[in-house]
């Protein structure tokens, strides 16, 4: 039987007030584990060290949004997976679209990311998904495969026995348009299907998280299904109450 497990993605957002006010409304209600689902809050670097010390003695564990996919050397602005571990930074998202989009970051680069972050001891959380235009082309799957096979090239099948699977349909995050349950369902299945037709054990044990405009409201019925693990989840988690009421709507 699967973990759930459902990741805070705070993105470029907060300050120190912000970051304590909000950490402290999830205390109460998450310090002591939900329903044995693995909580994770990923605050962007400057804040990591303040929200450890935040969260200390609780269940709740501590995530980064990034890493570089070198171990250390004249790569001005990064920051280490070796780094991240010395801050008990447990996992880290990599190949989140926004950086696929943005920082141009490809396929490879992103297996680099979760290669380097394994290497480390910390856990990926690697994102996959495809755009608008990509899922009206029919597409989506071929997409999806593709972000994945360039990591199991790099890592190996068995990479995915220790890694987290993050399906966000880019057209989905921050729109306030969630994917459908059948459309999530559908593509978790696929992906855990593709797994399994290199390790069946892997792809049954491995995580595969929703991320794209989940709210309380949609939650439920999202985790709910066979193959959606839990989620990743952006805007709600800017919101104690919100955030506590996905974490809590695992079931
Ligand atoms: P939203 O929940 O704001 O759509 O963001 C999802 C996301 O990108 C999480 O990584």
């Amino acid at each position: 039987m699967r973990r759930a497990l459902v990741a805070a993605n705070w993105k470029m957002h907060g300050n120190r007030i912000f970051i304590q006010e909000l950490v402290s409304g999830l205390i109460p209600a998450l310090s002591g584990g939900v329903n044995g689902v693995d909580i994770v809050i990923c605050p962007p670097f400057p804040y990591l060290q303040m929200v450890d010390s935040l969260i200390k003695g609780t269940e709740i564990v501590l995530g980064a949004q990034d890493v570089g996919a070198h171990e250390s050397g004249p790569y001005t602005g990064e920051v280490s997976a070796s780094m991240l571990a010395d801050f008990r930074v447990r996992y880290v998202i990599v190949g989140h679209s926004e950086r696929r989009s943005l920082m141009n970051e490809c396929d490879q680069h992103v297996a680099e990311k979760f290669v380097a972050a394994q290497q480390s001891g910390l856990i990926p959380v690697l994102c996959v998904g495809e755009t608008l235009a990509e899922r009206d082309q029919g597409i989506a799957g071929q997409v999806v495969e593709r972000q994945l096979s360039a990591v199991i090239d790099q890592a190996g099948v068995t990479g995915f026995s220790r890694a987290v699977i993050a399906y966000e349909p880019v057209w989905a995050i921050g729109t306030g348009r969630s994917a459908s349950v059948e459309q999530a369902q559908e593509m978790h299945a696929a992906i855990r299907q593709l797994i399994a037709l290199q390790d069946d054990e892997v792809a049954q044990s491995v995580q595969i998280i929703y991320g794209g405009s989940v709210n309380p409201e949609n939650a439920p019925a999202l985790f709910a299904q066979p193959d959606i693990d839990g989620g990743l989840i952006g805007g709600a988690s800017l919101n104690a109450d919100s955030f506590v009421r996905i974490c809590q709507s695992v079931s």
